[in-house]
């Protein structure tokens, strides 16, 4: 597998010399200024159907920031087709795009109208109406059973991509993405996994696709582009496409249109039984497309005489990697989309010789899935005002009247607080109780698949120091030493325990757990899991990854509920199963003794005892407050506390608060 780590000289942007992923991208008639590319996604900002201003505010920061290729939000192409509440409906798109073009178009970059149908992945609830696709296969995570598509039902969805491209194109679109990805209609037609058909549409399963591409192109002409996005591995090896078929379907594909070839193919993995690898967090390498990329695109560029260019994508958040990929020959551009969400500015950055100064993407996932039951809107975790560029003002600009501040606490609140109150002018000073900066961050990246959350607080640290922040580690401070402005940050603390503690219990924290696993008593441990987040299921897997015998438990259904907002929930659970973790959800935890812990069925009351040789808590926290209340009464400090020491949340909610107490400093 590919890593970034031991790659040649070449690849080193940060080395003098030219950067390929800077140099422009000829496609067709067309030059995209830069072979970095903002990819489709759903945002969850739309107005009704309709690209929203929100839309049209997100890419204008993404093509100021230097993106090449800006491609937007897929819409669907006919109204069989309404996926999620706020999914863009081509036909109530045309404004929206215009106006995305016009705001974009001047910095430069090149914009692309995904288009595309869910098919039996859809969902009935929004459209009050069966859902469409080849066959009648049972959608995997809704269970509904899609109507299988009547001849005429394949016409007018093939007619709807034409009026749909014509639509973007009219709005001044530089070009369409037809989507045969990982969560598409047209994929289903393709694949054996979903297409059972024995008509012409099932003998040929290219037939629908190779239909659309050529309607399509009819419709846009040779002068716009074409682009295809296309699921090259299903991981579905019994009846998917495959990595080994992928190389000569896409070729095939990519000369069919009968009025000129496609323009660009981008290699995407993923299916009905693997949505979440498309875009998988930290468990999975970065850039764990390339190799697939590299096949791909040496049958398509020798089937083209290197016509079409070919992208590459997936988890590719590292400009170095991405280099690599364009200077060994794997891809002609690379999509960077949850880098770009994390830093709207990595193409800018590079440009200016700092790829140093982007804000990594920790491939967490946690801001930036927006498909679950809150309806959230799409952000990151670095950058609370990506996707929300309309509502929060940019916020390097110089204060009108710079004050001395100190923030207490070094965690990403502080660190962000810092940072941030730096930029805009004002003089600061951060205290650290301990010896390092990041605060729990630092503690919950030793889990594994969570070590790119330390690169985070390393940016955060280096930021200050290049803005001027004088950093002070090994300082607990005390009020007496308080004055003027002042940020908490100071976290929480340990929460409160709901079951009882006999004498002889060995009891402790995840944090300590996680931060030193080496110091557990010897022998079995369990891990008391009432909240169901990354932190409890990153512990036992990294328990059982030194060899002890683990068992989590939790009052949940199932283990690590939670981490279904971040797509980790199915992949979490066969990674314990694999590793020999034994769960016990549906728990409450009634004591812990020298013997081990006491737990009751929720359901059945039935008591089992469970032989461990100490317990691990991994539920809630409490506010570490006591410095906030002992300032009340001094009346000189003006203090205000953001992150965990107000409510303990996320690292999302710590940032957010950190900047804004700073820019409320004026
Ligand atoms: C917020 C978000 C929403 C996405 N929604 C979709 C989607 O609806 N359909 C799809 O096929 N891919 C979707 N993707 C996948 C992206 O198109 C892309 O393949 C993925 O982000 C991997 O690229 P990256 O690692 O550069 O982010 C989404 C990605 C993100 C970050
Ligand atoms: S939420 Fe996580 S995965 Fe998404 S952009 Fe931010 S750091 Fe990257």
């Amino acid at each position: 597998m590919v890593t970034p780590e031991g790659l040649g000289e070449s690849a080193q942007v940060s080395q003098s010399g030219g950067v390929k992923l800077l140099e422009p991208l000829n496609l067709g008639v067309l030059q995209a200024p830069t072979r970095i590319i903002f990819g489709p996604h759903e945002t969850n900002l739309g107005s009704g159907r309709s690209i929203s201003a929100d839309h049209v505010a997100y890419y204008q920061r993404r093509a100021v920031g230097g993106a090449g290729i800006i491609i937007t939000e897929e819409a669907s192409v006919h109204e069989s087709d309404w996926p999620y509440e706020r999914a863009p409906l081509a036909v109530q798109c045309a404004q929206g795009w215009a106006e995305v073009v016009a705001a974009c178009s001047c910095e430069g970059s090149l914009v692309l109208a995904a288009l595309g149908h869910a098919g039996g992945q859809g969902t009935s609830h929004w459209s009050q109406r069966e859902l469409w696709a080849p066959s009648r296969v049972p959608e995997v995570n809704s269970r509904e059973v899609p109507k299988w598509m009547e001849p005429e039902d394949i016409a007018q969805v093939i007619d709807g991509f034409v009026l749909a491209a014509r639509l973007a194109i009219e709005a001044g679109c530089d070009g369409v993405e037809i989507n045969a990805g990982q969560y598409s209609l047209v994929r289903q037609f393709l694949s054996g996994l979903t297409n059972q058909r024995t008509d012409e549409w099932g003998e040929d399963r290219r037939l629908f696709l190779t239909q659309i591409l050529t309607a399509v192109r009819g419709a846009i002409g040779a002068k716009k582009l074409l682009a295809l996005r296309l699921a090259c591995d299903e991981l579905a090896p019994w009846a998917g496409i495959t990595p080994e078929q992928a190389p000569d379907l896409a070729a095939e594909l990519a000369v069919q249109p009968e009025q000129g070839p496609l323009d660009l193919l981008t290699v995407v993995r993923g299916s009905i039984y693997s949505v979440s690898a498309t875009r998988p967090g930290g468990h999975t390498p970065t850039g764990f497309n390339l190799e697939l990329s590299r096949a791909v695109r040496a049958q398509v560029r020798s089937a083209t005489n290197d016509r079409v260019a070919v992208a590459a994508q997936g988890s590719i958040v590292d400009v170095d990697q991405a280099e690599w990929a364009l200077t060994d020959g794997i891809a002609d551009a690379v999509e960077m989309t949850r880098a770009q969400i994390s830093d709207a500015d990595l193409v800018a950055k590079l440009s200016a010789g700092q790829p140093s100064r982007i804000r990594p993407c920790t491939l967490s996932n946690q801001r930036s899935q927006v498909r679950d039951n809150r309806n959230p809107r799409v952000s990151a975790l670095g950058d609370p005002f990506s996707g929300y560029e309309t509502k929060d003002a940019p916020y390097a600009t110089a204060a009108a009247h710079p004050v001395e501040l100190t923030v207490v606490g070094g965690g990403p609140g502080g660190l962000e607080a810092a940072r941030v109150a730096a930029i805009r002018g004002h003089q600061v000073r951060l205290f650290e109780a301990s010896e390092t900066f990041g605060g729990m961050v630092r503690v919950a990246a030793k889990g594994p698949g969570w070590e790119r959350l330390a690169l985070l607080v390393d940016w955060l640290e280096a930021e200050c120091r290049l803005e001027g922040v004088e950093l002070i580690n090994n300082h607990r401070v005390t009020p007496a030493e308080l004055a003027g402005h002042v940020i908490l940050a100071v976290g929480g603390r340990q929460g409160l325990r709901g079951y009882e503690e006999q004498p002889g219990s060995e009891v402790r924290t995840a944090v300590e757990a996680l931060d030193h696993p080496e110091s557990l008593p010897e022998g079995a441990v369990l891990i008391w899991d009432p909240i169901g987040g990354p932190i409890g299921v990153a512990l036992a897997e990294l328990l059982a990854a030194r060899g002890v015998e683990v068992h989590i438990a939790t009052p949940d259904n199932i283990i690590g509920n939670e981490l279904a907002r971040s797509g980790d929930l199915a992949p979490a659970n066969a990674r314990l199963l694999q590793a020999g973790v034994h769960m016990h959800p549906r728990m409450l935890l009634r004591a812990v003794s020298a013997q081990g812990a006491t737990l009751e069925d929720r359901f059945s009351a039935q008591k089992q005892e469970l032989p461990v040789a100490v317990l691990v808590d991994a539920g809630h926290r409490l506010p570490n407050d006591a410095l906030e209340q002992d300032l009340v009464d001094i009346s000189l400090v003006q203090a205000c506390s953001v992150g965990d020491c107000v409510a303990p949340r996320s690292i999302y909610e710590a940032i957010l608060e950190g900047r804004r107490a700073a820019i409320a400093l004026g």
